[in-house]
């Protein structure tokens, strides 16, 4: 399944991209959104983008680009350090789309990391190869952690079960492999859960996945330091995926709001009708902006 970037044509509304413009995509993921970005700001215009995860960077780099630009393997949360060691000049536009993209559940030398329950792969579940992996991670968790982990990072009905499951196979070094971990669950959620809409594993392999990324605290840094990235009315955009992510942005967005920011959405801009029958994924986007 290829990426297909969501929410593109409103992205590109609300971040308001003219020629010329420094445009950041802190998740470049597979350049989607990024080279309908830098169409918009040539000539003239700088792209600087950033990606957890190499395939992202190395294929990004090898495709030709109108503008200059500056493409890094790193952590979005690591941008203002980046913006000053390189010497960038502020942004009048930041990106943000978070999580995960579709290319690393499916595509090729994209997939393997074990953010899918469908397919058995190694349980890494990391963006990148510098965070330890979910495996390992896991022999240092407790039940509670993981109890706390499960309930808070899932919203995970069945919290307690699941990771008591978790830990006796941790112990018996029988949680290697994503089918391990769905395995964990399914022997000890209800019946009922197996035949409801969403696949029983799908909650805790988005909490166990927000942990081993420490995508809620990343995500605050760089919020909380938007002013050593974008300049003073420069747009910010971000797109989430579920309501935790949703939450911080909306909170730290009506805050700055309250000082000389400019909100551009009172409500999160959700896909339309046509874009939710082309791109399923689309279903949980959330887009939020604002001008500093
Ligand atoms: C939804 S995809 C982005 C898709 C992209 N906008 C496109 O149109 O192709 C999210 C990307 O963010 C990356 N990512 C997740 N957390 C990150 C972080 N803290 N810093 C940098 N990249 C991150 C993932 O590796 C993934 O490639």
């Amino acid at each position: 399944m290829t990426h297909i970037p969501v929410l593109l044509h409103e992205v590109l509304e609300v971040l308001d991209v003219k020629p010329g413009d420094v445009v950041v995509d802190g998740t470049l993921g597979s350049g989607g959104h990024a080279r309908e970005v830098i169409a918009r700001i040539a000539p003239g215009g700088v792209f600087v983008g950033v990606d957890r995860d190499s395939n992202a960077i190395r294929s990004f780099k090898n495709s030709e680009h109108t503008v200059a630009t500056t493409i890094l393997q790193a952590n979005y949360g690591q941008l203002p350090e980046i913006m000053e060691t390189h010497h960038l000049p502020q942004a009048d536009a930041l990106l943000l789309d978070l999580g995960f993209s579709s290319d690393q559940l499916t595509a090729g030398s994209f997939a393997g990391r074990g953010f899918s329950f469908q397919g058995n792969e190694p349980l890494i579940m990391t963006y990148d190869d510098q965070t330890e992996p979910l495996f390992e991670q896991l022999r240092g968790l407790s039940e509670k952690n993981l109890i706390s982990i499960l309930s808070e990072l899932g919203e995970e009905t069945f919290a307690p079960r699941i990771a008591k499951s978790i830990v006796v196979r941790v112990r018996k070094n029988q949680m290697q492999t994503t089918g391990d971990l769905v395995a964990a669950v399914l022997e000890v959620v209800p019946d009922r859960y197996k035949h409801g809409s969403i696949n029983p594993a799908t909650r805790t392999f988005q909490a166990l996945r927000i942990y081993v990324n420490k995508e809620l605290e990343h995500l605050k840094s760089l919020i909380a330091n938007l002013s050593r990235v974008v300049r003073v009315g420069g747009r910010v955009g971000i797109i989430s995926f579920h309501s935790l992510e949703d939450r911080i942005v909306k909170q730290a967005f009506k805050e700055l709001s309250e000082g000389s920011a400019h909100l551009i959405t009172k409500k999160p801009i959700t896909a339309n009708e046509e874009e939710l029958r082309r791109n399923p994924r689309s279903r949980s986007a959330k887009l939020r902006a604002i001008i500093l």
